[in-house]
């Protein structure tokens, strides 16, 4: 049994006496520890390493006093998976040479059994919970369907992802196809993870609000739904989709014990538009990691009493920031850990 039981509680409904945190991005630039590995393994080596990943998993833990983990992996280890060499470029960020244009593209892709291609997350998780100690829960995720779609034809980041788009709108037989393909394999790979021992599932749908409301319908949401349908029958689901506040009266009918939103909504108009059944997870500004301490520490307890202290997970809307400093993000932790109402 795990021993803090706010997120798991938070997730569950259950009456908490201060909401649980945790940041995106937690396990990543912002840490010095973090930065010295980088200079000796490169990014995908240190997510294959089962030993780093674990290693790199544990940096925030031992640094804050944070009521869940999260497995420090990458969203396009499933897409490598199933045929796309994806490299990480400096001052690139994701790059694949030869993103999917066509039928055939899409038909070529494979989906090997999971314990072969993406053994070593499966490896990472029970290093990370033998070293847990069962003290905090361990989170582990996906990228949503579309999200892994916009990198696998788009082959790079991108603020608008039009090539993602034009290939849906062209070809949205072929989309689908894609969609689908992406979908069945995330299940495997997640209901595997939970085997594995994650005590929770994240879905990051980081590009989902680059869609019009009918459009996410039919190209993230219906994927997302299906992943979710599965797996919240093993643990809890939360669903992050960034710019997808227009989505949340949808979302919140699903099976998702969560919604994670960005801070582009108000607290207040998040419960209206998701009702009073979910939890919401969220949603400090990355950027206001910026400001000062005494700033932050004040900021975040005002978010607790927006969203409300029960059924809410404190988080930033979106990853940390990585020149966000230290003293900034414990000043942001320590608001929530001292809350009291
Ligand atoms: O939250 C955590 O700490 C767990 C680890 C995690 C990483 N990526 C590690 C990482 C998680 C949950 C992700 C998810 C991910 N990866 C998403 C969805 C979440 C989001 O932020 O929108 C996306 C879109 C990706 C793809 C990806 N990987 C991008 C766009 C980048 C940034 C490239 C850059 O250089 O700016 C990455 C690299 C990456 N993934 C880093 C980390 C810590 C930084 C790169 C490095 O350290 O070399």
């Amino acid at each position: 049994m795990i021993k803090n039981t706010l997120f798991l509680d938070a997730l569950k409904g259950k009456n908490v006496k201060r909401p649980p945190v945790w940041m995106m991005r937690q396990a990543g630039r912002f840490l010095p520890e973090f930065r010295a590995l980088r200079d000796k393994y490169d990014f995908f080596t240190r997510c294959k390493t089962p030993e780093l990943a674990a290693e790199i998993t544990m940096m925030p833990v031992k640094r804050f006093p944070i009521d869940s983990a999260i497995l420090f992996s990458d969203i396009l280890v499933v897409p490598q998976a199933m045929g796309l060499n994806f490299e990480m470029k400096e001052s690139v960020g994701p790059y694949l040479q030869n993103p999917i244009a066509s039928k055939q593209d899409v038909e070529r892709l494979q989906n090997p059994p999971i314990e072969e291609s993406l053994g070593y997350v499966l490896e990472a998780i029970s290093i990370t919970k033998e070293l847990l100690h069962n003290e905090i829960p361990l989170i582990g995720f996906s990228g949503s369907p579309w999200t892994i779609l916009c990198y696998a034809v788009e082959g790079k980041g991108s603020k608008t992802f039009d090539k993602a788009k034009s290939f849906c709108f062209k070809n949205p037989e072929w989309a689908h196809l894609l969609l689908q393909k992406i979908t069945d394999y995330t299940i495997q790979y997640l209901l595997k993870k939970v085997e594995s021992g994650v005590d929770a599932i994240q879905i990051f749908d980081s590009w989902g609000g680059l869609l019009s409301p009918k459009d996410y319908e039919e190209f993230s949401w219906r994927y997302i739904d299906q992943i979710v349908e599965v797996l919240a029958t093993k643990v809890p689901v939360i669903v992050f989709g960034k710019g997808c506040w227009y989505a949340l009266p949808t979302m919140s009918q699903s099976k998702a014990s969560a919604l994670g939103v960005d801070w582009t909504i108000t607290p207040q108009k998040a419960r209206e538009f998701s009702g009073e059944a979910i939890t919401l997870q969220g949603n400090f500004d990355p950027a206001k990691l910026l400001s000062t301490p005494k700033n932050i520490y004040s900021e975040a307890q005002q978010m607790i009493r927006d969203f409300g202290v029960q059924r809410y997970i404190a988080n930033l809307g979106h990853g940390i920031l990585p020149n966000v400093p230290l003293e900034n993000a414990e000043a942001f932790i320590r608001a929530i850990v001292e809350f009291r109402e």
